[in-house]
């Protein structure tokens, strides 16, 4: 989106707040709810024109690794880019991880929110897998378009999906394998790094109900496996379980945008699946063993162009070895 664009959207949302906030005013004759609609306004511009590009890198060590590794393992985690034409701000931040050098990168799908997104998102992952080994899942934004919903069936029926248009996806994935990225939808595989071989399992999109559990052979790992990572788009718990039954080590995941906007000292007020709040971003425990890093995203909805006490992120993750 163009400065020009991104201003127009900040002010028409400073515009809605004012303008409800005048309407309450005029119903209530209230100075509070002059105050708390000009407080409104003010967070939504702010939102808008400044924190939804103001990009950020979120660290965690994880005492994961196992036995054998020949260093730590470093994972930059990328999810959520939901890229439109002229976002190239976003591109540059995601290349610009590239110095974190990482030894895998994964990235956990929404990453298109336009038809005209495929060839810039191919182009960005084969810029990646040229530095690392790049393991991927969709989302259900890389299957159909953004279509507009209003932000409050997001809690008053969070199961709800509302999909646009059909897009383009055999040619996002042709595009994908051409460039070398691993696209793990219902598949395993044993991805070679430098610190050692890890196992990797993916699930379809919990979302859309395309995560097919029965399609991947489970079977135990050899030896030299030093970590056990599951990918899955939405967090479901369900899937969360698949993984944590099959003795994975960690999970990561995307979907909830960490909330895209969170109330300070309070925290995601929706998640979009049934994860709980509480780990709608960052690093969590679930079930008997397994651990879970949900990034909150780098992008945001066309329609919600907006986002607020949630920075959009990318994870770089350091695999250490546990205690003995
Ligand atoms: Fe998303």
């Amino acid at each position: 989106m163009s400065t020009h664009n991104a201003r127009g959207v900040a002010l028409r949302a400073a515009a809605v707040g004012l303008g409800v906030g005048g309407l309450a005013f005029r119903r209530f004759g209230s100075r509070a709810v002059l105050a708390g609609a000009g407080l409104g306004a003010a967070a939504a511009l702010y939102g808008g024109a400044v924190e939804r590009r103001w990009y950020t890198l979120r660290h965690d060590t994880l005492p994961l690794l196992r036995p054998g590794a020949a260093r730590p393992l470093r994972i930059l985690h990328i999810s959520d880019l939901h890229w439109i034409p002229g976002q190239h701000h976003r591109l540059d931040f995601v290349r610009g991880c590239l110095d974190t050098a990482p030894d895998l990168i994964v990235s956990c799908g929404d990453s298109l929110e336009h038809p005209d997104a495929i060839d810039p998102i191919v182009a960005l992952h084969a810029d990646l897998a040229a530095v690392a080994p790049v393991a991927m899942v969709l989302g259900s934004h890389d299957y159909w378009g953004p279509a507009y919903r209003s932000p409050i069936w997001y809690f008053v029926e969070q199961g709800k999906k509302v999909y646009g248009r059909r897009l383009d996806t055999p040619r996002l994935l042709r595009g994908l394998e051409a460039g070398g990225v691993l696209v793990l939808d219902n598949r395993r595989a044993e991805v070679k790094t430098g610190a050692g071989l890890v196992d990797i399992a993916g699930l379809g999109d919990p979302h859309s109900r395309a995560d097919l559990p029965a399609r991947i052979d489970w079977r135990p790992p050899g030896d030299r496996i030093v970590l056990r990572l599951g990918l899955v788009h939405a967090p479901y718990l369900r899937a969360l379980d698949v993984f944590d039954h099959h003795g994975f080590d960690l999970a990561l995941s995307g979907h909830t945008h960490g909330g895209q906007i969170r109330i300070p000292g309070v925290g995601a007020v929706v998640a979009n699946c049934d994860l709980p709040l509480r780990a709608a971003r960052g690093t969590s425990r679930h079930g008997a063993d397994l651990w879970v890093h949900v990034s909150a995203g780098l992008g945001h909805s066309r329609y919600a162009p907006i986002r607020f006490a949630c920075r959009p992120e990318a994870s770089v993750l350091d695999i250490v070895p546990g205690a003995a």
